[in-house]
């Protein structure tokens, strides 16, 4: 079922329902500091973060964890501002949206810009689904790869005027992590799992949309990493 019905987006708003207050093991971090000033965003060096090994060797936006709820087998991260380069694809189907929407990202990052510049791969992708918003009951993607460190601060300028760069605001996001091949349907089920679990919490969350991120090509057969991102705050639309 990798179908993104209406219906699926109309279990992900009711998860928007009040809730309980639930005592949950949240454990609470040690503030791990940020290194890095405001002033010097998009100058991040990789190193200059605990870099997640899920990462390997390509930048990855840097986030923080301000909470491991680990009974819900869910994190609070926050991502610092940054920018990516996106695109939109209205579709009923999950592998279709990212497929078409995958292959103009990697057009520009192999030089399908000005001034024609090759752009090292970053990871996660990520797929931000806003369910049932097209005009067949189809949902909106917005497929994502994040600038690498050394273009933040100038990216590279789309050629295609289906490709635009986005200046992303800092966001917390809840997030749940597996292994092993993500399809949209087992996406979907992460996100209605996670959902579920944070209202049983009692946690506020942004039901309009979420997010998956994969980590991995389909060349890596071991140690692959995927996820999906419940926004915890009503987040700006893109
Ligand atoms: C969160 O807690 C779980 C369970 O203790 C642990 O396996 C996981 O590594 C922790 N996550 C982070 C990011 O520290
Ligand atoms: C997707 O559908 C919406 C609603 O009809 C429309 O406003 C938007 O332009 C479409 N986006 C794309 C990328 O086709």
């Amino acid at each position: 079922m990798s179908r993104w019905s209406c219906a699926s987006g109309a279990l992900l708003l009711l998860a928007l329902c009040a809730a309980p207050l639930a005592a949950h093991g949240a454990q609470l971090l040690p503030g791990r500091t940020w290194s890095i000033q405001a002033a010097d965003q998009g100058q991040v060096k990789q190193a200059e973060w605990d870099k997640p090994w899920f990462c390997h060797e390509l930048d990855c936006p840097p986030f923080k964890l301000i909470q491991n709820f680990t009974d819900l087998g869910l994190e609070l991260r926050e991502y610092r501002a940054g920018k990516w380069v996106s695109t939109k694809v209205n579709s009923t189907m999950y592998e279709k949206a990212v497929t078409a929407g995958f292959w103009r990202l990697f057009k520009y990052i192999q030089g399908d810009n000005e001034p024609k510049t090759k752009v090292d791969m970053t990871a996660p992708v990520t797929v931000r689904i806003t369910p049932g918003q097209g005009p067949a009951c189809d949902d909106l993607y917005v497929i994502s790869f994040y600038i690498p460190e050394a273009h933040q601060a100038d990216p590279p300028v789309p050629t295609n005027p289906d490709v635009f760069l986005r200046a992303a605001a800092g966001a917390r996001y809840y997030v749940s992590g597996f292994g092993g091949w993500a399809t949209g349907a087992v996406y979907l089920d992460k996100a209605e799992q996670a959902t579920k679990l944070l209202t049983a919490a009692g946690m506020d969350f942004d039901a309009s949309h979420f997010l998956t991120a994969g980590y991995d090509s389909p060349f890596r057969l071991t140690g692959r990493h995927n996820e999906v991102w419940i926004p915890a705050a009503a987040a700006p639309t893109v």
